[in-house]
């Protein structure tokens, strides 16, 4: 007989307000995102409260045939009216509804791999509802996006039938860019998504949101399984059988108005690793907008912006309160971490929130720059800087012999600055044994 994996005691793990039931030890569990969005709101960092059902549950979805069991269901209700509690605000209120995105999140870093929905929970009806707290163009906006995320993710239809009539749209209004169009040409555009919905998924596009989180619920765990995932996985060596989590967690709003913006971030340059923060963001925008192309993100400093954005206004400029925390913030993770961080943030009306940090991915010359200064920054952490350049001497055009580092392979510039860390390096910690 196979060996089955016992059935999970505990499938959720709930986060916000300060307390967390995981931590950034758990990523096995709660994947790299869910055990991060947890540690950050420890260390009480702004984060929108949710919870993480855990890689053992994704497991248990494909044993049962994916089926999402009734004892998952019966937790993630429970969690979610402790969200509810927390927002003041109810899922599937006609009047001011919860909104909530669903979110992949793997054990092992897969960027972009999996599938995300935002926004789930409007209907018909709490569109309505969300026009009246906020404003009408914000509210058809905001559904959408998410008829359109949960066409492609859920029922399988794809983005490209959403963004063909989206482009018709703009071209008709003789618009540029989305946030051109009106309240009306978004409502209009919105009938027309649920109208692609019930052509091409056979059936109208669901109204009731427990039946739209279900759905997505399952969704997410599927995409561990998506071609695109199996073929990162392949080529990174990742175990196959880990699965994905999910992290569910309240919606906040970028896309509110002129005082409200998304953006990314690097605690470091990771192209030259030079310590400056850097980051994009775009203002009245949500999620995938600006890794999306369709507007230019601006640069969030003067210290970071590349020579041809000198003529963009910045976010240090436009918003200075939200960005002086921002980067209290980004300070705060990077040393709790001790390791450049890729964050993912929003700002709803002036207030800012964290959306998610992990180690960031660099080029070979900036992981030398950044280990140089750390070390120089940390000398403590000298014995754990070792052992990570020789993890990295793998893949790189260096390795560390019995007589020191062979630089054969390397660029002059990039020899000198190793040469003058190992040098430096070499004088503070036992020489590495070699194998
Ligand atoms: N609750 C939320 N409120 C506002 N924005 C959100 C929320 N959840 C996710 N987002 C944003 O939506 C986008 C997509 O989310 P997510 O981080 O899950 O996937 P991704 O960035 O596409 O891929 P990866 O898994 O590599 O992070 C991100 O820009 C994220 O900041
Ligand atoms: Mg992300």
């Amino acid at each position: 007989m196979s060996a089955r994996r016992a059935r999970p005691r505990r499938r959720v793990y709930f986060f916000g307000n300060g307390r967390a039931a995981g931590r950034a030890s758990m990523r096995a569990t709660l994947g790299g995102k869910g055990a991060n969005l947890a540690e950050m709101t420890r260390l009480g960092i702004p984060v929108p409260p949710g919870f993480t059902i855990s890689t053992d549950a994704c497991a248990e979805y494909e044993t049962d045939r994916r089926r999402l069991s009734g004892a998952l269901k019966d937790e993630v209700r429970a969690h979610l009216r402790k969200v509810e509690r927390l927002m003041g605000a109810r899922f599937g209120d006609p009047d001011e509804p919860l909104l909530v995105s669903v979110r992949s999140g793997a054990p092992v870093s897969m960027p972009g791999m999996m599938d995300t929905i935002l926004n789930l929970g409007l209907t018909a009806e709490s569109v309505g509802g969300l026009a009246r707290v906020a404003t009408a163009r914000f509210a058809f906006d905001s559904y959408r996006r998410f008829i359109q995320m949960y066409g492609d993710v859920v029922l399988g239809i794809g983005s490209a039938p959403f963004e063909d009539r989206l482009d018709d749209a703009k071209r008709s209004a003789r618009k540029a860019l989305d946030t051109d169009l009106s309240a009306d040409e978004l409502g209009a555009l919105v009938d027309d998504f649920l109208e692609i919905v019930r052509e091409r998924a056979g059936r109208p596009f669901p109204q009731d949101p427990e039946e739209q989180l279900w759905g997505a619920i399952g969704a997410v765990f599927r995409s561990w399984n998506n071609e695109r995932a199996v073929t990162y996985r392949r080529i990174h060596g990742i175990d196959g059988s880990l699965g994905t989590a999910v992290n569910i967690q309240a919606m906040v709003f970028g896309n509110m108005g002129e005082d409200c913006a998304t953006g990314v971030a690097f605690t470091r340059d990771p192209s030259t690793g030079e310590k400056v923060f850097f980051g994009e963001y775009l203002t009245n925008a949500q999620g995938e907008d600006v890794v999306a192309g369709l507007r230019t993100p601006q640069p969030i400093n003067r210290a970071g912006q590349r020579a041809e954005e000198r003529q963009l206004p910045t976010l240090e400029e436009e918003m200075p309160g939200a960005y002086r925390e921002l980067v209290r913030i980004q300070r705060r993770l990077e040393k709790h971490y001790r390791d450049m961080q890729d964050i993912e943030f929003t700002i709803q009306r002036g207030r800012l929130w964290m959306l998610q940090t992990r180690t960031g991915k660099r080029t070979v010359s900036a992981a030398v720059k950044i280990a140089v200064d750390m070390a120089r920054e940390r000398p403590e952490r000298l014995a754990s800087i070792r052992d990570e350049l020789l993890a990295e001497q793998r893949s790189q055009y260096w390795e560390i012999t019995d007589r020191g580092v062979n630089f054969a392979y390397l660029p002059p510039d990039r020899r000198a600055k190793l040469a003058e860390f190992f040098a430096w390096f070499g004088s503070r910690v036992p020489p590495p044994r070699v194998s």
